[in-house]
């Protein structure tokens, strides 16, 4: 009998069928308290998270370090000393799953060596049956299993573990709820994250994300404002609005006429300097919210605006719901409303069944819509997403070369979106010592460029600094302090 059989009357496992569910039910909002009997559950012991995939996975972390912190536990700056070693994992490519079985080889040593340390998986990976059932199987050394719905029941989940001393797997494939009120610990004291939205119904036809994350729901308007404000009052500088397709913020609230755009004003008017949201979907890029953009002097002018392709069979196939057309009339719209924006994407080369002529017109598309960045992705099948099941006729050899083409054009974009800041000057929020080059201090300019620029005043960190560009490179800028 396998360990999956032996233990299943005590799991709750994934299904995929059951996460594609919408069955418009209200969205449920729970407000996270420390129960009185895990207060000290953590006293004395310490822990540490990795965090792979999206920003939101990054805030999440921020939650359960949060959540972890409220029963006592104090975080480790070394995995191989924590009681507890939480991976909060992504599934959204092969590759992100192939780095997750990596670390959870290392971390099989390190438990032999401290058989008490507790090893929880969370994130999109467990939402995935086949992803959880390989863990129950063969990685009988993990403790605790759960996904992307129930981090406020980590410390039940901890407790369960010292009391069966078997592995705890609590997996929910349900449409999902809100947390308010969990405790955040926060990776920055000037830059944050703020989720505005969980979920995507958008079901892109290659895609995950809607089984592991559940249905869009929007946080309520005051319970983010108050974040917001609660974030400039502590004297962060910056922050940036999370979730899977933010404009689709506030359909599922009240009669929907609240939009993303009405949002942006209000958060606007609270006054913090920086704000910043990922990601838009373009179907539902509205007039209100580019007209927002434009006019609040916070919102920063830099959009990463998904295409994915630029041909209207791959859109139509990918299930985009827009056209080459309709989005590079949005783009215009945005180039005549903020004609100093930057804008870049994600883009995906070889979904089942792409030409190359198909693959052509997104080279084209990058040329045509000015992009200053891109993500590029070779598409990879997700089990469980209709496109897994398409024919995909192109070799892997052909689609690393039609790669390779895609990323001279996006790199060129990324050249020039640097080069036309040549002589200016402009506004860094200094993030910390460049990784690269001695004596020089870098941050991010309000179109979300990367910058150098000579210094080692430690005391910059956090703050606005004023910086003339003099050099541009494919990644980055160099520029002068100016006093
Ligand atoms: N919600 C965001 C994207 C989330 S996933 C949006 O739609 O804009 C981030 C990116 O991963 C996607 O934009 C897409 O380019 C890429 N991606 C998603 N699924 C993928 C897959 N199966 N193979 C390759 N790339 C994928
Ligand atoms: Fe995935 Fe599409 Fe939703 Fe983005 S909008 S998360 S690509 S399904
Ligand atoms: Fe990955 Fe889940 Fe984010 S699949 S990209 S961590 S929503």
């Amino acid at each position: 009998m396998s360990k999956l059989d032996k233990d299943i009357e005590n799991m709750f496992l994934p299904s995929l069928k059951a996460a594609k569910l919408r069955k418009k039910m209200p969205t449920e909002t729970i407000k996270y308290e420390v129960e009185e009997k895990y207060k000290d559950l953590g006293k004395g012991k310490t822990y540490y998270i990795y965090t792979y995939g999206c920003q939101g996975n990054m805030a999440d972390s921020e939650i359960m370090a949060g959540i972890l912190e409220s029963v006592g536990y104090t975080l480790s700056n070394d995995p191989i000393d924590a009681d507890v070693v939480l991976l909060n994992t992504c599934a959204v490519r092969e590759n992100a799953e192939q780095r997750i079985w990596g670390v959870l080889g290392q971390l099989k040593g390190r438990k032999r060596l401290h058989p008490d340390m507790i090893i929880g998986i969370c994130g999109c990976m467990p939402q995935e049956e086949k992803a959880t059932n390989k863990l129950i199987n063969s990685y009988e050394f993990v403790d605790i299993v759960f996904g992307t719905h129930n981090r406020d029941h980590l410390p039940y989940l901890i407790s369960q573990v010292f009391e069966t001393r078997k592995t705890v797997v609590e997996v929910l494939s349900n449409e999902g709820s809100i947390l308010e009120c969990a405790p955040k610990r926060r990776e920055s004291t000037f830059k944050a994250w703020v989720h505005i939205m969980y979920g995507c119904d958008e079901f892109c036809t290659y895609c995950i994300v809607p089984y592991t994350r559940g249905k869009e729901r929007s946080r309520a308007k005051e319970d983010i404002l108050a974040e917001v404000k609660e974030l400039k009052e502590k004297g962060y500088k910056e922050i940036t609005l999370l979730g899977q397709n933010v404009n689709a913020y506030g359909k599922d609230l009240n009669d929907g006429s609240y939009t993303f755009g009405d949002l942006l004003v209000d958060i606007d008017k609270i006054g913090i300097d920086r704000v910043r949201f990922t990601s838009p979907h373009p179907r539902d890029m509205d007039e209100k919210a580019m007209q927002a953009m434009a006019n609040c002097k916070s919102v920063m002018p830099h959009l990463h605006f998904p295409v994915q392709s630029g041909n209207d069979r791959v859109l139509k196939i990918m299930n985009r719901k827009y056209t080459r057309k309709e989005y590079m009339d949005k783009i215009n719209r945005l180039y005549e409303l903020i004609p100093d924006i930057s804008i870049t994407t994600d883009i995906i080369v070889g979904f089942p069944g792409e030409t190359y002529e198909e693959f052509k017109d997104t080279v084209s598309l990058v040329k045509e819509a000015r992009f200053e960045g891109a993500y590029t992705f070779i598409y990879s099948p997700r089990e469980g997403t209709p496109a897994a099941i398409m024919d995909d006729p192109i070799s892997a050899e052909d689609k690393h070369k039609w790669f390779n083409e895609l990323c001279e054009a996006t790199n060129e974009g990324y050249l020039k979106g640097h080069e036309r800041f040549i002589g200016r000057e402009v506004e860094v929020l200094v993030e910390g010592p460049a990784k690269s080059g001695e004596n020089m201090m870098s941050g991010y300019t309000p179109n979300n460029k990367l910058t150098h620029f000579e210094s080692t005043d430690q005391s910059l960190i956090g703050k606005f600094v004023k910086v003339k560009i003099t050099k541009a490179n494919t990644w980055f800028m160099i520029g002068d302090l100016v006093e």
